[in-house]
């Protein structure tokens, strides 16, 4: 039988696995979904569910991915014995991973157009109305948008083709680094501006009164979206991690990482909102208009607006790597395709779906269901309902199913290593994360 490829280090997980995290989550959604849902209230449910259930769910999926080496629907088949239902979440978290590509691609779209925005120099001496006007215009545009969308999936797919050591690891090592670096100036930047004071108020400060059921799905949804965890792509990187190596180490590297990203992408865009008069409730367009006013009044600021792109590109491009690896896993070991062959049909299918999500963006577009554009339903069934699910079942098997000798064996790298935290992580596992998903997740289709 072929070997599996492997990780080639430990830096080679936690490289792959942040590459996987951090992306468009970080920098678009989680300040679209704080400013939408209070701000202060939500970054405090936020980074309680990241930091306590997060690194558990991520280890929990480690643990499956590396104990069976497969697929997320082989692992589940592997490690449940004897034929049971257990693999549907397998085939839950492929589908996940399809239809979260597929919306995700759309704004990977229009950060590949926001770079050649920036490289002709589009946004200097522009006001607030040109640069919002800029993005009507362009996810309105008949077709720009969805040429974006396209190439990005045949990038992605050339990268997953070539396999996962070569293409994956290789691009994340570089670049993540200095996508922080430059986070760091434009927060530096931020700190400087009028509305620094009133942006880190609405950000930092909790109003515990605003804490409702919307507000913790959304903390929920956007956690494990933001984490990559709850639909498999972390078993399927588990998978790839070589036995010697320190999974609970690395699963809370990676979500400190993120958080710190998320976080500093909210201090450079609520300042900046406050300054130039945007709303932070302004949705989809939050990102997309305020930091081309950011790096308008900011000196140097061409040259910043173009490496911000060009990072935001990569960092992107190492989600949709991570998402498309998904579904290539599952159909070259479950139905036997060649891995170039399975990137091309993956990449093929999310462009029937995601094109849909693309179109149904511009003004007056029939492409609704249920009061919702295809993009927010994609968006919306995803995160509030299929993570959380596949999160809830992913400790449940960890927990209950897998015999604990195994997930201990996992854990501690066959008795090696001394994980302190052991304890406390499979007791989150066991209880409190399958207590706590459940309960959010329950509420909200109660407070329907
Ligand atoms: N975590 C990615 C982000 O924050 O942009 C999105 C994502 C990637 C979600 C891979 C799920 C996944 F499997």
């Amino acid at each position: 039988m072929k070997q599996r490829e492997n990780f080639s280090s430990k830096l080679g997980i936690i490289v792959a696995t942040a590459g996987s995290a951090l992306g468009l989550g970080n920098i678009y959604r989680f300040p679209c979904e704080a400013g939408t849902n209070g701000g202060g209230a939500f970054l405090i449910v936020y980074l309680i569910i990241a930091l306590l259930i997060g690194t558990p769910l991520m280890v929990s999926e480690f643990v499956i991915g590396r104990r069976a080496r497969s697929n997320p629907i082989g692992a589940f088949r592997l490690l449940s014995g004897k034929k049971n239902v257990w693999p549907v979440v397998g085939y839950l978290g492929v589908l996940c991973a399809f239809l979260i590509l597929a919306f995700y691609t759309t704004v990977a779209g229009w950060t590949l157009g926001y770079l050649g925005k920036s490289a002709a120099n589009h946004f200097a001496g522009q006001d607030l109305g040109q640069i919002q006007l800029q993005f009507m215009n362009f996810t309105n545009h008949p077709w720009l948008p969805i040429v974006c969308q396209l190439i990005f999936l045949a990038l992605t797919a050339f990268v997953v083709a070539r396999g996962v050591k070569d293409g994956i690891e290789r691009w994340s090592k570089i670049l993540m680094p200095l996508l922080l670096v430059i986070m760091v100036v434009l927060c530096i930047n931020s700190l400087t501006l009028s509305g620094a004071k009133e942006g880190l108020r609405f950000f930092f400060n909790p109003d515990f009164g605003k804490i409702n059921g919307r507000v913790l799905i959304s903390a929920l949804g956007q956690a494990f979206f933001s984490l990559s965890i709850g639909m498999g792509a972390l078993i399927t990187y588990g998978s790839y991690i070589g036995k010697k190596d320190n999974m609970v180490s690395s699963a809370a590297g990676v979500v400190l990482a993120d958080t710190l990203v998320a976080v500093l992408a909210g201090v450079i865009i609520f300042p900046a909102a406050f300054t130039f008069g945007i709303q932070p409730q302004a949705g989809a367009s939050l990102a997309f208009t305020t930091l081309p006013m950011v790096f308008q009044q900011m000196t140097g600021g061409y040259f910043f607006c173009l490496i911000f792109f060009l990072l935001l590109v990569i960092a992107t491009l190492t989600s949709t790597i991570s998402l498309l690896e998904v579904i290539v896993a599952a159909t070259t070991e479950e139905m036997k395709l060649s891995r170039p062959l399975a990137a091309i049909l993956g990449a093929v299918d999310t462009a029937l779906i995601g094109v849909l999500a693309t179109l149904s963006f511009r003004d007056g577009s029939p492409l609704h269901i249920g009061g919702r554009t295809v993009f927010d339903l994609l968006d919306h069934m995803t995160a509030s309902y299929f993570m959380p699910l596949g999160g809830l079942l992913i400790v449940l098997f960890v927990g209950w199913k897998m015999k604990r000798a195994d997930v201990l064996d996992e854990l501690t790298n066959g008795g090696t290593l001394k994980t302190g935290l052991r304890k406390a992580i499979l007791f989150i596992i066991r209880y409190l994360a399958p207590v706590a998903i459940a309960v959010i997740f329950i509420s909200q289709l109660v407070g329907k």
